[in-house]
C-alpha cells in the first residue's frame, strides 16, 4: 500500500488529493492547521478511518514539523505532496502598496515550509517505493511567462519555490529521489476563485495522471496539469 503525506489538507487542492488517493486506496497522512475545526477533512477521514489520518501541522512552525517527523519515524512515505499555500492580499493592492511583512510571511509558507518539509521527511522518502516529492508552486511563478506584471509576493515565492525543487532534484537525484514543480492549472477553489478554467476535482485527477507518470528522468522539472513542461 502505497502512502501520500500532504500539506494544507483541509480544503481546496489538498483535500481533494486526500479524497482522490485514499479513494485509490491510499494511506494519507492528512496535514492541516487546526484538525479540530477541519469539518470536511475529518468527515473523509471518517469514511476511511483505515486510510486516511489527519495530523496538526503548520507548515512555518519548524519545531512542529520536527515532532511530525518523529511521531511518524516509522512511516514510509512514497509521495510528499507541499501543497499548503498562500496568494497574500497584499498582492490584489499592485505595485506601491507592498506589504513587506506579508511578503516575509508568503516566503515562509510558499518557498521555505516545502524544504524543510523534505529536510524532515526525506528518510521517509528514500525508503519508499515510489521516493516522490511534488511541491506545488504556480505559473505565476514562472519568470519566462511574466508577461502581465504585479503580484510581487506570489510570483517571487513561487519562483524562488521553483529553485528550491530544482536544487532538491540535484542534491537528492543519488538517493533515488524525484523532485518536480507542479502548477495545478487556474483552479476554482478560495484561493483561484468561482471564475478560475477548472474545478479541483479535473485538476487533482490530471494531476494523478502525471505523477503516475513520473520517474527519476522527470526530477528537476516544472510540469503542468497536461504535463506539458513549463519554462522557468
Ligand atoms: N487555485 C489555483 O488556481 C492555484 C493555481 C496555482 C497554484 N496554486 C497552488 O496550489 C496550492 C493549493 O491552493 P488552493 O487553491 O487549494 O488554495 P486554498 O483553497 O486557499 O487552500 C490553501 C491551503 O493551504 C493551507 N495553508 C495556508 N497557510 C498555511 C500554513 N501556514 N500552514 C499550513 N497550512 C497552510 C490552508 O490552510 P487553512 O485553511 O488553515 O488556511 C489551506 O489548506 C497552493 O500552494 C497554491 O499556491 C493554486
Amino acid at each position: 500500500m502505497k502512502t501520500l503525506l500532504i500539506t494544507g489538507a483541509n480544503r481546496g487542492i489538498g483535500l481533494e488529493f486526500c479524497k482522490q488517493y485514499a479513494a485509490a486506496g491510499w494511506r494519507v497522512l492528512a496535514c492541516c492547521r487546526n484538525p479540530g475545526k477541519a469539518d470536511a477533512l475529518n468527515k473523509l477521514a471518517a469514511s476511511y478511518p483505515d486510510l486516511i489520518k489527519p495530523h496538526a501541522l503548520t507548515v512555518t512552525d519548524h519545531a512542529q514539523i520536527e515532532q511530525l517527523t518523529r511521531t511518524l519515524a516509522d512511516e514510509t512515505i512514497d509521495l510528499l505532496i507541499n501543497n499548503a499555500g498562500v496568494y497574500p492580499a497584499a498582492d490584489k493592492l499592485g505595485f506601491g502598496h507592498t506589504d513587506y511583512v506579508e511578503w516575509m510571511a508568503a516566503f515562509n509558507i510558499n518557498t521555505m515550509a516545502p524544504l524543510k518539509m523534505v529536510e524532515a521527511f526525506v528518510q521517509q522518502i528514500a525508503r519508499s517505493e515510489l521516493k516522490l516529492i511534488v511541491t506545488i508552486t504556480s505559473q505565476m511563478g514562472s519568470v519566462d511567462d511574466n508577461s502581465s506584471g504585479g503580484s510581487y509576493l506570489y510570483r517571487s515565492s513561487k519562483a524562488a519555490a521553483n529553485m528550491v525543487v530544482k536544487s532538491l532534484a540535484v542534491d537528492l537525484k543519488e538517493k533515488g529521489i524525484t523532485s518536480v514543480a507542479f502548477n495545478p492549472g487556474w483552479v476554482k477553489t478560495d484561493m483561484g476563485g468561482p471564475n478560475a478554467m477548472i474545478t479541483v476535482e479535473q485538476s487533482v485527477s490530471d494531476m494523478r495522471k502525471v505523477i503516475a507518470s513520473l520517474t527519476l528522468t522527470d526530477t528537476g522539472k516544472f510540469i503542468g496539469n497536461d504535463r506539458l513542461v513549463i519554462p522557468w
